[in-house]
């Protein structure tokens, strides 16, 4: 199954239309400095206003799912359930039929990164009432839109929330008071909210919806340099179980976060004195409530590192520090996008084999793969071409020669969209959209075209002067 993304904020604008509240992304980019050419999302693609127009466009690239996420202040203004925006409820009852008549499957994502600015004013996720007031979001949103949505991803990339948030403090709420501590007490609390929502989705839901539950995890693939230091192979494991398995290990294993992270974490806060780990402990009532709270793995994918280990000193407290390691890019591979990140085709194989090993085989979606480019005029990218072909390459290894019980692939993205601290800049569209004009233009890339080729023959088309087609052309007249 090949699918198309978006999000809420990157793509909606109308940040205030029709009684819409505030998020915290809205304030955050209406600060100056927050964001490169302080750009914000306040039009952003105006999907809010051109839904025929996107759904036009899905359309004609055949895709056969559309995951896009919801904006909680866009149904909730200020975040609870007293306070129900009709005008954006209907919004997503107008996408949601519009997909579902040209046979798109909406997959949506209950929440990403745009809270309510009302909520982040009572402590945002440090505030463990947040438990109660996601799963009445999502209770709200499975009731409403559930009949015709049956897949659900609560989080996306949750770890962008308690990292990015609450430690770097590079996205809002630039949380920087309680280093080392906030953005594990931040993941206890949204591990919580999940498993809450899960739960409700089983008793109210499940038995006449029949949809699937899970949230989406992002994960960098790190290979060990050099790989005959058995130093550097450990570190490379905690690293994935600090990026993907602070997640995955208590939801699809037991309940609990993973012994790398325990001991290191617990052994770290010994060295630095303190009463008790910084790592905060699930009671045994509360492991089992969130172990198996996930129908599928959903994977976000862009990237991979050369990783080393390393000793570091005890202060300040951080999240990097815990995991002792060195991070670094191999030159050689080639930098696919903004930020400097690679494009390594092979940590996707490898990676979706780390899960595979790790997690027992579950069923996997990629859920985000694309790469970003630059140049926001160029709508022949080979290179966007070329990304797509080399990691659907590697995923289609994993899944015929490695037994990868892999269900769908999604790419990111289908606009080029509203890109984070990086404003306007990387370009992840399959289609091209002009900011500089009211109207929002959207223009399909060669990658669309590409894109659509891939989905209308179920993996990668043969090049027309490929001998390989030649070939077929022949053994077709001789048969
Ligand atoms: C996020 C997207 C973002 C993409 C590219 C992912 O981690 O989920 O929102 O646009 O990365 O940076």
């Amino acid at each position: 199954m090949d699918f198309l993304i978006s999000s809420a904020y990157q793509i909606e604008g109308g940040w205030d239309a029709d009684g819409k509240g505030p998020s915290i992304w809205d304030n955050f980019t209406h600060t100056p400095g927050n964001i490169k050419n302080d750009e914000t999302g306040d039009i952003a693609c105006d999907s809010y206003n051109k839904a025929d127009e996107d759904l036009y466009l899905l359309r004609a690239l055949r895709v056969n799912s559309y995951r896009f996420s919801l904006s909680w202040p866009r149904i909730f203004p200020d975040g609870r359930n007293r306070s129900i925006n009709t005008y954006g409820v209907n919004y997503y009852n107008r996408l949601i039929d519009g997909l579902l008549a040209q046979n798109i499957t909406p997959m949506v994502t209950l929440f990403h990164w745009d809270l309510p600015q009302a909520l982040q004013d009572i402590g945002g996720w440090l505030n463990p009432e947040m438990v109660e007031l996601f799963d009445s979001y999502a209770d709200f949103c499975f009731h409403t839109f559930g009949d015709r949505v049956k897949f659900w991803i609560t989080f996306n990339e949750p770890i962008a929330i308690s990292s990015l948030g609450y430690d770097l403090a590079v996205f809002p709420p630039n949380y920087k008071d309680d280093p080392g501590y906030a953005l594990y007490k931040v993941t206890h609390i949204i591990l919580k909210a999940h498993a809450r929502a899960y739960h409700t989705y089983d008793q109210k839901y499940r038995a006449t919806q029949k949809g699937v539950v899970s949230l989406s995890l992002n994960m960098d693939w790190v290979e060990p340099e050099p790989l005959n230091d058995p130093r550097n192979v450990e570190a490379a494991d905690r690293y994935l179980q600090f990026m993907g398995g602070w997640f995955a290990h208590p939801i699809f294993k037991n309940g609990d976060y993973p012994d790398a992270m325990k001991w290191k974490v617990g052994n770290r806060s010994e060295l630095q004195k303190l009463p008790s780990s910084r790592l905060p402990v699930f009671t045994e009532e509360e492991k089992e409530y969130i172990r198996g709270t996930a129908d599928v793995f959903c994977l976000n994918y862009y990237t991979a590192k050369l990783i080393k280990h390393k000793t570091t000193k005890l202060r300040p407290f951080s999240y990097e520090d815990d995991q002792e390691k060195v991070l670094e890019n191999d030159s050689s591979w080639p930098t696919s996008a903004i930020d400097n990140m690679r494009a390594v085709p092979w940590g996707l194989r490898r990676l979706l084999n780390w899960i595979k090993e790790e997690y027992g085989n579950p069923p996997i979606y990629i859920t985000e793969n694309g790469v970003g480019l630059k140049s926001k005029s160029e709508v022949d990218d080979t290179s966007k071409i070329f990304f797509y072909k080399t990691h659907i390459d590697e995923v289609l290894k994993a899944y015929n020669l490695d037994g990868v019980n892999l269900k769908g692939y999604v790419a990111w993205s289908f606009l080029d969209s509203f890109e984070w601290l990086n404003g306007y800049e990387a370009r992840f569209g399959l289609h091209q959209v002009d900011f500089e004009k009211p109207s929002r233009p959207r223009t399909p890339r060669t990658s669309a075209i590409y894109y659509s080729e891939i989905i209308r023959q179920n993996g990668i088309p043969f090049h027309q002067g490929d001998s390989l087609s030649l070939f077929h052309l022949l053994a077709s007249r001789t048969s």
